[in-house]
């Protein structure tokens, strides 16, 4: 396996959406035997050294996943050297990150949906204000552009 794929999911606080699409990625990348180097931050420092929320953490092991070991971190420039590619859960949080990048990025920045030729310009919104139904739809979102991702990476 080579390493083909190194990607950064970032939401608000890495505490909801981007720990789910990477938790999504991860999966997708396994079993499709694809070598990725795989991870998820927030813009904001709210959560750093954090486990998810406990709705992320159900959400994930409804469908076998753990990540009851991710911990909570915040962009930093050497993610744009490190990183090919930066997904956007949200246009708030692309333009924070567009606004971080150093001249010399490697990363290309965009938005994860934009993965989905239905649904360029989406947002995944945030479910952090909702009950468990939210993080279900959160799911259905970052699952569908983890699929799109690895056919990418495949061909
Ligand atoms: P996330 O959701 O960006 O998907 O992780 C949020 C988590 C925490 C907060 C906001 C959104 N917060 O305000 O603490």
């Amino acid at each position: 396996m080579s390493h083909t794929a190194s990607v950064l999911f970032v939401c608000l606080g890495n505490i909801c959406r981007s720990p789910l699409a990477e938790a999504a990625f991860r999966a997708a990348a396994d079993e499709a035997g694809l070598d990725v180097h795989v991870d998820s931050v927030g813009t904001a420092g709210y959560h750093i050294g954090e486990p998810p929320d406990p709705r992320s953490i159900r959400t994930a092991a409804a469908r076998g996943i753990d990540i009851t070991h991710y911990r909570g971190r915040q962009l930093q420039t050497r993610d744009f050297h490190e990183f090919t590619h930066i997904f956007a859960m949200d246009q708030d949080n692309l333009r924070n990150i567009k606004a971080c990048a150093p001249d010399d990025a490697i990363a290309e920045i965009s938005l994860l949906l934009d993965l989905l030729p239905d649904r360029t310009g989406d947002e995944v919104g945030d479910p952090y204000y909702g009950g468990d139904d939210g993080f279900d739809r959160t799911w259905a979102e970052v699952s569908d552009a983890a699929a799109a991702l690895v056919k990418l990476f495949e061909d």
